[in-house]
């Protein structure tokens, strides 16, 4: 076996943005909101907040959970679309906010499947043998993406971080399995032409619409639910594990609607599927793990379940984990 998740942490922005504080801003309502979507709620970043503080403090959490200290991190992997800069990379500010030096620190870019990618790339580090205890991250500020005039995409983001601390482990729990997939010519069904300029609810410069999120949401969902569903099965065949065994699912969070069609597809119960995107919104990257360290916080996991990880998003990429706890 390769790794094993020890310790989770999440952080959010301090804002909270309900559905009716949103009718204020556009023709929206709360009842088109949560019927079409499940979303009740965001938390979105203001002028001044900086989503790699956020970071650092989910960081913190999970090394405080873990009983671990920075210095003890061998790798920091963060999945995420949103570094205030070109470069450096996203995973260096957080080295940096973190006090640690030299360890190697790189942003996987897969959009709403970043944590699920990252994951994947942390435990093939592990595997191979030269990296004992890996940060692994998922972070993103889609809120401060959007053409806040756009009703069909600024309901449906929120912002967060969530971090979980990897370690090194022989024996039968941790990372089973990982498949990851990518389809680039499906890139123009969720996309952002530039990122750098922060648009958030509150700024008064507004990003240009020709450089918020482009997206083609009916069309994504009918790909979503049939790719997450297929990355689903095809992980859990790989462990030889029949997707009965999974005892929790922890999804993307981009619409209870696929939530629900996923675990229709898969046949499994909806009980086994968490769900949080009505507090959280779509928080892209951060989703997963957000969810993985609610899960945990209300017992919904337990030492030798049979947990699986599942996102899709811009790319389009897609992909899935399944852990034994
Ligand atoms: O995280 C990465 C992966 N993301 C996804 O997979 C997202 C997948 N897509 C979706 O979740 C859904 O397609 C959306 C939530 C984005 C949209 O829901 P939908 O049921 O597919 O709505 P639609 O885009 O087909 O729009 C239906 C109607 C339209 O009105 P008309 O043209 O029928 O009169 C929209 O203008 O709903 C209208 N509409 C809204 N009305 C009130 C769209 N957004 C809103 C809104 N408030 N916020």
């Amino acid at each position: 076996m390769g790794s094993r998740i020890v310790a989770t942490g999440r952080a959010l922005p301090r804002t909270l943005v309900s559905n009716k504080d949103l009718e204020r801003y556009m023709d929206t309502s709360d009842e088109w909101i949560s019927t079409r979507t499940g979303i009740r709620q965001r938390y979105t970043m203001r002028q001044g907040e900086s989503l790699a503080d956020i970071t650092a403090e989910a960081s913190k959490i999970a090394l405080n959970r873990a009983g671990m200290k920075a210095a003890d991190l061998d790798a920091i992997v963060v999945g995420t679309v949103s570094s205030e800069y070109g470069f450096p990379s996203f995973a260096c500010q957080v080295q940096t906010r973190l006090g640690i030096d030299t360890i190697p620190a790189f942003d996987v870019a897969a959009a709403c499947s970043g944590f699920v990618y990252a994951l994947s790339v942390a435990d093939s580090m592990m595997r191979a043998g030269d990296f004992k205890r890996v940060l692994t991250i998922g972070t993103d500020a889609l809120s401060t993406m959007v053409d806040w005039n756009d009703r069909r995409t600024a309901v449906l983001f929120g912002d967060g971080a969530g971090a979980a601390v990897m370690v090194h482990e022989p024996g039968p729990r941790g990372v089973l399995t990982s498949v990851l997939r990518s389809a680039g010519q499906h890139w123009n069904l969720l996309a952002v032409r530039s990122t750098g300029i922060r648009s958030t609810i509150d700024s008064e410069v507004r990003r240009d619409p020709a450089d918020s999120i482009q997206m083609k949401g009916p069309e994504l969902f009918k790909i979503a639910v049939k790719s997450i569903a297929d990355v689903t099965k095809q992980a859990a065949e790989k462990a030889g594990i029949d997707i009965a065994a999974v005892d929790l699912v922890v999804p993307h969070q981009a619409n209870m609607r696929i939530l629900s069609a996923v675990a229709e597809r898969l046949g499994i119960s909806q009980e086994k599927v968490f769900t949080n995107i009505d507090r959280y919104g779509n928080t892209s990257a951060a989703s997963v793990p957000i969810a993985l360290d609610e899960a945990l916080e209300q017992d919904r996991i337990h030492d030798n379940d049979l947990v699986m990880l599942n996102a899709c998003g811009g790319g389009l990429t897609w992909g899935a984990n399944l852990l034994r706890w």
